[in-house]
């Protein structure tokens, strides 16, 4: 970086991203030594779902409802949430969407319902984020990651979302205490700077040949000595501390708000919270409530019908304190509570 130099290209590589792969290795299972660098989480997507193909020969995938992994096509392909996107099929490669595993025994019903077809690999957010912060029961995941094993189909999580801590954990499968054959990364990964990742192992990654994947600007220099210094600061600094007074905050202010009738649910993982309505109607309300007392959220739910609050992890405590205030100032404003 000191040359001046911010491009090189996808054929050589700097010292700052040879840096942040080898930082990135010790939060990694080792069995997940590879890499392959992208620009977006999308990219990364598109990436995981080739390198599934190649190692396979395979052509078809599972993805799940409620499934967000981009909006490139092949992503949507195995997304089931497409959204406005949904008439532009028939979609590629070709991916059967089965229900979120929300139940042991639904896994099991899926996958005894699979056609002959033999499978490339199966794409899954363990805890759903566009779909509204859904959780995947954890037996199926199990049932899941010992089908995938045992016929040796490539299982992807999708930690695009979840990755760096956002569910108080370094990454989302450390909640199941398993360890699948794909991880996608994006978002906090780079702190800001585009970039998406696809780690592997070197049975699945390694042996790709020259050429078969490659984009111009894939975690560029400072992409890379972004992410380095984001490491280095969840190791260092106090943001894991942080981020766990941010989740006891969450969890302390909007535990006390009243489930009933318009407002069907509040859950929250890490820095990761939602307040499920009965509507998208409902919940334009209360956003547009909160915004004009201050507060900016996020819509999320497969029907709109979340607001979803997603602070950066350094964010202070006085000011997740502020803004639980204001949801639930806002909530009982639009809902007469
Ligand atoms: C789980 C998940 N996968 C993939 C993506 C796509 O990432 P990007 O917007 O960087 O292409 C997103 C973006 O929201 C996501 O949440």
């Amino acid at each position: 970086l000191d040359t001046g130099i911010f491009h090189i290209g996808p054929h050589f590589q700097t010292d700052s991203q040879a840096d942040f792969y080898s930082v990135l290795s010790d939060f990694l299972p080792h069995k997940l030594s590879r890499f392959h660098p992208s620009i977006s989480g999308s990219e990364a997507t598109e990436v995981a779902i080739k390198s599934c193909m190649h190692k396979t020969g395979a052509k078809k995938f599972i993805g799940f409802t409620g499934g967000y992994h981009g909006r490139t096509f092949g992503a949507l392909s195995v997304s089931g949430e497409k959204g406005k996107n949904a008439n532009l099929g028939p979609f590629s490669p070709k991916c059967e969407i089965i229900a979120f595993p929300q139940s042991k025994d639904c896994i099991n019903d899926s996958i005894l319902s699979l056609d002959e077809e033999p499978l490339a690999g199966v794409i899954i957010e363990p805890i759903q984020a566009t779909a509204g912060l859904r959780f995947v029961n954890e037996n199926a995941l199990r049932e899941l990651r010992a089908y995938t094993k045992s016929n040796n189909i490539p299982l992807i999580f999708d930690e695009t979302f979840t990755g760096f801590f956002r569910t108080g954990k370094m990454f989302c499968f450390e909640h199941y205490n398993l360890v699948p054959d794909i991880l996608v990364f994006g978002k906090a990964l780079s702190a800001g700077f585009p970039a998406g990742l696809v780690v592997s192992t070197e049975e699945i990654l390694g042996q790709w040949q020259k050429g078969v994947q490659s984009s111009t600007f894939q975690l560029g220099p400072i992409a890379a000595a972004a992410s380095r210094s984001f490491l280095s600061k969840l190791k260092n600094d106090n943001l894991v501390k942080n981020a766990k007074k941010q989740n006891l905050t969450f969890k302390k202010e909007l535990n006390n708000l009243t489930v009933t009738g318009k407002l069907v649910d509040v859950r929250g993982i890490g820095s990761f919270w939602v307040l499920e309505f009965d509507s998208q109607e409902t919940n334009m309300k209360v956003r547009k409530q909160a915004l004009d007392n201050g507060l900016i959220t996020w819509e999320c739910g497969e029907r709109g019908e979340c607001l979803g609050l997603v602070p950066p992890l350094n964010t202070d405590i006085r000011i997740i304190e502020k803004a639980c205030r204001i949801i639930k100032k806002s909530v009982s404003e639009v809902l007469q509570l």
